[in-house]
């Protein structure tokens, strides 16, 4: 059993996974970019930090090819075992590892890359953890660092009270929570720090109408996370139905936007 003093907050069960999936078609095309970027090819031996089910683990599998690995850490068990089905199924070079951040072990020079998507924001120390792949990177070894920039950006035009106020709920259970939301805005320094040298930053952003698929990122973030601050006690039941009701109001409207949390992406080569 992998070590986990303090939950996390997102939770991990079936409705997250399906949420997991959409986010990651709206955001894949971002992914490829800076794997592209980073240069990641056949042969090599690619870190998915925090690979949840592992849909960026799989994409990678198809990069590295039969001659390179792809190994996915996540804490949770469920998504461990998704992904090593997925490589069964698919015939995939990859392995999936059950394990905290804090328990990791990686072998000293035996990583060409690594990627991590939204892991970071969620714990107290991503120096140490990042401190840890950096040693396992080979020299000349890339990380492609996906994370919020400035999570405060998400709004609506218009904008309902209602729906404001459970954003807002959103943001104050991320501030209170062990980890630094905006972590990404603190990522070129940080891997700085480690030594290395920032190839790249590049700020990503989305806007959503009800008719594209961007919409569905956050309304599925909404129908997954407001219960949860209904249980954390940020929010009531009835300011949770409210926050429905006014999104549904948004929905039928066309031309509402839906400006989604600001993310950044940053490039780091190990010299
Ligand atoms: C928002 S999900 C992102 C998953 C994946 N990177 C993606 O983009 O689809 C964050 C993942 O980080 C994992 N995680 C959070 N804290 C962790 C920790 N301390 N050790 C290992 N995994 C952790 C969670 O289990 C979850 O699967």
């Amino acid at each position: 059993m992998p070590t986990n003093s303090q939950p996390y907050i997102l939770g991990t069960d079936a409705q997250e996974l399906h949420r997991l999936g959409i986010q990651h078609q709206i955001w894949a095309t971002e992914a490829q970019k800076g794997w592209n970027l980073a240069d990641f090819k056949a042969g090599q031996t690619i870190l998915d930090l925090g690979c949840g089910p592992g849909f960026c683990s799989k994409e990678l599998a198809y990069i590295v090819g039969e001659s390179g690995k792809v190994l996915g850490v996540d804490l949770d068990e469920g998504y461990i075992q998704h992904l090593t089905q997925v490589a069964d199924l698919y015939h995939l070079n990859m392995d999936g590892i059950c394990s905290d951040f804090n328990d990791l072990q990686l072998l000293n020079n035996s990583l060409d890359g690594m990627y991590c998507r939204w892991a970071l924001a969620w714990i107290p120390n991503p120096k140490e953890v990042l401190q840890k792949v950096y040693d396992a990177l080979k020299p000349g070894g890339k990380m492609v660092l996906h994370e919020y920039y400035d999570w405060s950006t998400h709004q609506t035009e218009p904008q309902l009270p209602g729906l404001n106020k459970a954003i807002a709920a959103c943001l104050k259970s991320f501030k209170d929570q062990k980890g630094e939301i905006d972590i990404g805005r603190e990522l070129p320094k940080l891997v700085a720090d480690l030594g290395m040298n920032v190839t790249g930053i590049r700020l990503m952003h989305k806007l959503g109408t009800p008719e594209n698929l961007i919409w569905q990122w956050p309304k599925t973030f909404y129908y997954s996370y407001f219960p949860r601050l209904v249980k954390m006690g940020l929010l009531t039941q009835a300011e949770a139905k409210q926050a429905f009701k006014d999104h549904k109001t948004l929905e039928k409207d066309r031309n509402t936007t839906l400006f989604c949390p600001m993310m950044v992406e940053v490039i780091a080569e190990k010299i």
